[in-house]
C-alpha cells in the first residue's frame, strides 16, 4: 500500500517535471483563448464573411514577426475561402466586432515544414492576437434596428418626401466619421430617389418623425467600392449623392460597413 503511494507520487513528480520542460506542445488543433468579449455581439463572422482585422503575429517566445498595426492597415479578408492559412480560416469564425482573441496555430494548420521565407522558420507554431474590426457579407442587405418609436404617427416617409433628420455616422467598431450633430443643423434631403446613397434611401422610408432607428449597411450600400475619396473628386451631381458626407480621410472605404442612427425631425411633400 505504501509502496502505491510513493510509486504514484513518484509518477506525478515525473510529470510534473516533463510538463516544466517540455518545448511548446504540439497542437492538434488551434487554441482560441478570448482575452476581450464585448458585451453586446450583434453579429459573429461566418464562412463567406468578408472581415477587417487588426493582428500581431508571434512566436511562442513572443517574438514578432509581422502586425498589421506596423502596417498603419487593417488585413481585409473573406473568410473560409482560403485566402488564409487554414488556423486563421478557422479561428475568426464565431468573432464578434470589437472582440480579442489570442490564437495558437499549429504547424500544419500555418506554414507547416516548408516555413515562410526567412520570415517562419520550418514546423513553427504561431500565435495571433487579433482585434476584429468589421465583418459583412456580399449577400447584406439594409438592417433596421427601431430602437424609439413616439406614440403617435401621422405621417410615415414615403419615396420622394422631404425629410429633415439627425444622425450619428459610425464603423461598425464604433468610430465616428460624420454626424449632423457636429454641425449643428439637420440633414435635409428628398428620400428614395437616389440624392442619398443607397442604404440611406432604404432606411429611411417608413419613419415617423420622432422615431429613431440604427440603420446598417454593407459598403455595396453605402459608400461603394471606393469609399467616398474617389466619388468627392468625382463630378458634382456624384459628390451630392454622398450621404451622409464624412470629413476628409475619414471617409469610410470600400472594406468598410456603415451604421447610421438616425432620427427624424420633419417629413413633407414638396410638391
Ligand atoms: C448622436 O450622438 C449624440 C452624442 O452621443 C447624441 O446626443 C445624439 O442623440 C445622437 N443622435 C442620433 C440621431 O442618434
Amino acid at each position: 500500500m505504501i509502496q502505491c503511494v510513493q510509486r504514484m507520487l513518484y509518477l506525478s513528480v515525473l510529470v510534473a517535471f516533463a510538463a516544466c520542460n517540455a518545448p511548446p506542445v504540439p497542437l492538434d488543433d488551434i487554441l482560441i483563448e478570448k482575452t476581450f468579449v464585448p458585451e453586446q455581439c450583434v453579429r459573429a463572422v461566418k464562412v463567406g464573411d468578408y472581415v477587417r482585422y487588426h493582428y500581431n503575429g508571434m512566436f511562442p517566445d513572443g517574438k514578432k514577426f509581422d502586425s498589421s498595426y506596423d502596417r498603419g492597415s487593417t488585413y481585409n479578408v473573406f473568410v473560409g475561402k482560403k485566402q488564409l492559412i487554414q488556423g486563421m480560416d478557422k479561428a475568426l469564425v464565431g468573432m464578434c466586432i470589437n472582440e480579442r482573441r489570442l490564437v495558437k496555430i499549429p504547424p500544419h494548420l500555418a506554414y507547416g515544414k516548408q516555413g515562410y521565407g526567412d520570415i517562419i522558420p520550418p514546423d513553427s507554431i504561431l500565435h495571433f492576437d487579433v482585434l476584429l474590426l468589421d465583418v459583412w457579407n456580399p449577400e447584406d442587405g439594409v438592417q433596421i434596428n427601431t430602437y424609439h418609436t413616439p406614440s403617435t404617427c401621422s405621417r410615415k416617409v414615403e419615396v420622394s418626401d422631404y425629410v429633415r433628420y439627425h444622425y450619428n455616422g459610425t464603423l461598425l467598431d464604433g468610430t465616428l466619421f460624420d454626424s449632423s450633430h457636429t454641425r449643428m443643423r439637420t440633414y435635409d434631403t428628398y428620400v428614395g430617389i437616389g440624392w442619398l446613397i443607397a442604404g440611406m434611401d432604404q432606411g429611411l422610408l417608413g419613419m415617423c418623425v420622432g422615431e429613431r432607428r440604427i440603420i446598417t449597411m454593407p459598403p455595396s450600400l453605402g459608400y461603394g467600392e471606393n469609399g467616398d475619396e474617389v466619388e468627392s473628386s468625382g463630378d458634382r451631381m456624384d459628390a451630392s449623392r454622398l450621404h451622409p458626407r464624412p470629413p476628409r480621410g475619414l471617409a469610410p472605404t470600400a472594406t468598410h460597413p456603415q451604421r447610421c442612427a438616425v432620427e427624424v425631425r420633419r417629413v413633407a411633400r414638396m410638391h
